[in-house]
């Protein structure tokens, strides 16, 4: 947890945390296998904007998002990245896709973005995933990086 975040919102993020892990535990009994139970609980904590990726993920300069997600399977070694996403509701999603059907492991930007609607992910305006606090922190922390 983030230490510098007021003591309330800890605790709720870490309740958050906790229902998204015993999510895994369930379906991990209910005989799931492992990689798909890592992309079931990252799902939920990437559409909780208590946490700083998915909605509510840290900004960019230019107060935009461009996330990142990757997941590999460890019995086959396979692996599928993806970076710069900004439309994607959720990118581990996208990044398992990559992982088990295109030829690459990794797609960035336009790339990602066009691969995703190929394989009719779920697609959100990039204003889902900006919060009012974040937008708040980013005028704080970097007031004379922003464009006027
Ligand atoms: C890895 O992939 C194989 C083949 O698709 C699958 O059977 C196995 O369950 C996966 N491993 C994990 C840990 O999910």
């Amino acid at each position: 947890m983030n230490p510098s975040l007021p003591r309330q919102r800890q605790e709720e993020a870490c309740q958050a945390f906790l229902s998204a892990l015993h999510l895994g535990i369930f379906a991990l009994r209910s005989a799931s296998s492992a990689v798909d139970v890592v992309e079931l609980v990252v799902r939920e904590l990437e559409l909780n904007p208590l946490f700083n990726f998915g909605c509510g993920s840290a900004l960019t300069a230019q107060g935009t998002v461009e996330m990142d997600a990757s997941i590999m399977n460890g019995s086959t070694r396979k692996c599928g990245a993806v970076s710069g996403i900004s439309t994607v509701k959720n990118p581990i999603s996208l990044a398992s896709l990559v992982m088990d059907k295109s030829p690459h492991a990794y797609l960035v930007f336009d790339g990602a973005e066009a691969f995703a609607r190929q394989h009719g992910v779920e697609i959100v305006d990039a204003s889902f995933f900006i919060t009012e606090e974040n937008v708040i922190r980013l005028k704080k922390e970097a007031p004379l990086s922003r464009p006027s």
